[in-house]
């Protein structure tokens, strides 16, 4: 039997470059290889409240960019956590094995509560319970995430862990998958990619928006005047010519170091590259944004096939809890 993958992702909205290298790219990687379970986080993006007039808005917009880029029905479970609400008994029963100190020493919970001191909610310091849920739910042995999440993975093992120890063998230990990528910075080359900084290239951009954000970018500092040899290590303009010129840049490097090119014709280049790499995820992009009723049938049926999965693991987990388990 294939190994089963879960991963989550909140609902941020269309994707950037950035998602799609880091995360996107994997997923559908992945699919060949494994039972792939891929859920859009509705429920964790509460805990924040910061764009809940547009989750349904950021749902949908997200769930174009994964179909677009290749996540398919066909191959995985898509689905919308809000739609299988087991996820949220399961947390409750969760929450009961789960020792307090362990998620008040959880380093995002430190950061959020820190930049967001007037809203420091229960949900907020379960936040890491409800993500162990989504994974044991399904049983997850393997997650892909990036970096910031490992602590969140560390704990979901020690919930499950304990879950078993205390109950019997019930729950794979999940195992974190990080991405081979490497952190994707901004178009100002300080930061990571991220919605937050205003510094990113939506999957979804025009040739044309492409290309004028692309020109803002930030290049080499010390490369002042055209005929100044530019340093491509320090570049992000050179690190984003890996992914969408891969068969240039070592030309693209030389040149570089030599001042053959300046850094305006490099960002020309680059922009082209990502306007030719993404043509067809945008072109189907394009198609499922046409088709409204298509998207909505995909979750609906994701949900389902998930809550047949879901309901068999609760009433187990209820069971050995010593609940008389409902017919559900
Ligand atoms: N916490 C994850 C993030 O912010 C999202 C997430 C929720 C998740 N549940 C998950 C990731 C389960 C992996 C598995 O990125």
């Amino acid at each position: 039997m294939k190994k089963r993958v879960f991963s989550g992702a909140r609902p941020t909205g269309r994707q950037h470059i950035g998602n799609y290298l880091g995360a996107i790219q994997n997923y559908v990687k992945l699919q060949d290889e494994y039972d792939c379970v891929y859920c859009i986080v509705d429920i964790h993006a509460l805990t924040t409240l910061e764009d809940t007039g547009r989750l349904q808005e950021n749902t949908y917009e997200m769930m174009l960019d994964w179909l677009a880029a290749g996540l398919t029905p066909e191959k995985s479970i898509l689905f919308v956590q809000s739609h299988v609400p087991e996820v949220m008994v399961l947390h409750t029963l969760l929450s009961m094995v789960t020792p307090l100190g362990w998620l008040l020493r959880v380093p995002t919970f430190k950061e959020k509560a820190r930049m967001q001191p007037q809203n420091v909610n229960y949900g907020l310091v379960g936040y890491p319970v409800l993500m162990t849920a989504d994974i044991v739910l399904y049983k997850a042995d393997v997650v892909p995430v990036g970096e910031d999440q490992l602590p969140h993975l560390e704990l979901a093992r020690e919930i499950a862990r304990r879950f078993n120890s205390l109950f019997g063998q019930t729950f794979p230990e999940p195992q974190s998958k990080l991405t081979t990528f490497p952190m994707v910075r901004g178009l100002n080359g300080v930061q990571k990619m991220g919605k937050s900084y205003d510094n990113y290239v939506e999957l979804a951009a025009t040739p044309e928006e492409t290309r004028k954000l692309v020109m803002t970018a930030v290049t080499d500092p010390a490369r002042q005047y055209r005929t100044d040899p530019g340093h491509p290590e320090v570049c992000n303009v050179y690190s984003l010519h890996q992914f969408f010129n891969p068969n240039r840049v070592a030309g693209i490097e030389s040149e570089c170091r030599a001042a053959a090119i300046g850094c305006v014709d490099c960002k020309k280049l680059l922009a082209e590259g990502i306007n030719r790499e993404l043509k067809e995820l945008r072109d189907k992009r394009a198609a499922f944004a046409a088709k409204p009723k298509y998207v909505a049938e995909v979750l609906a049926d994701g949900a389902k096939r998930a809550q047949a999965i879901a309901k068999v693991t609760l009433a187990e987990v209820e069971e050995k809890m010593g609940l008389i388990a409902p017919k559900r």
